[in-house]
């Protein structure tokens, strides 16, 4: 469905101060954000280390928006059942790439009336995702290599974008598509275009002068 609207907007506490993340939490809340994206880092999967499910939960208690968590980790199965455990945790997305059995850990988010999430990196061609489309709620399009914030976008992501709404319309399919990396207003409005329906957002919005102005600017 190209050409929609406006967008639901993720800011990725990963950009925030986490010395003062309850307050950074409080502010994007506040601020208009639609979710929480919370970027979880093994140090394995990705080359760096962010944190677990206690900030998660930390973050928890200063928001009443759902908390959409990214698991860059590998073996996110042995995890998901803490992440989905902590009170305002509505998505759990884990990677086509990690060592598990994606179509399971999609199956067992779900089960446990979640919402689920597929996410894949920049090098992964969506055809890989193919035999799991159903059994996720959210397709999480990587549009920089997982990692770090602060990365310049990847344009030639877009491609994969519309072909994920392409194919969602084919198959009947209502997952949203969410990007992740790089996102400002110009990159939301591209990736807007090509059929994404949530931006995440770290440096953009933690580093705005305005945070509010910056979510309404990436929101349509
Ligand atoms: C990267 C993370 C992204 C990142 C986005 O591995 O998954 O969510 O924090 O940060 P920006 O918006 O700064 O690219
Ligand atoms: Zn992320």
């Amino acid at each position: 469905m190209p050409g929609r609207t406006t967008s639901l907007i993720a800011p990725s506490i990963l950009a925030s101060d986490f010395a003062r993340l309850g307050v950074e939490v409080e502010s994007v809340t506040i601020a208009g954000a639609d979710w929480i994206h919370c970027d979880v880092m093994d140090g394995d999967f990705v080359p760096n280390i962010s944190f677990g499910a206690p900030i998660v939960e930390a973050a928890s208690r200063h928001t009443a928006l759902p908390l959409d968590v990214h698991l860059m980790i590998q073996r996110p199965d042995r995890y998901i059942e803490q992440f989905m455990a902590v009170k305002g945790v509505a998505s759990v997305t884990s990677h086509l790439e990690a060592n598990h059995d994606a179509g399971i850990t999609l199956d067992r988010v779900r089960a446990a009336g979640k919402k689920a999430g597929l996410s894949i990196k920049p090098g992964t061609p969506l055809d890989q995702a193919r035999e799991l489309f159903g059994r996720f709620d959210i397709l999480l399009i990587m549009t920089v290599e997982p990692g770090f914030g602060g990365q310049p976008f990847m344009t030639d992501m877009l491609g994969k974008i519309s072909e994920a709404d392409r194919l969602r319309t084919d198959l009947g399919l209502g997952f949203l598509i969410e990007v992740d990396g790089g996102i400002d207003p110009k990159t939301a409005a591209l990736c807007r275009e090509a059929g994404a329906d949530v931006m995440v957002a770290g440096t953009s919005v933690f580093k705005a002068a305005d945070r509010a102005v910056e979510i309404r600017a990436m929101r349509e």
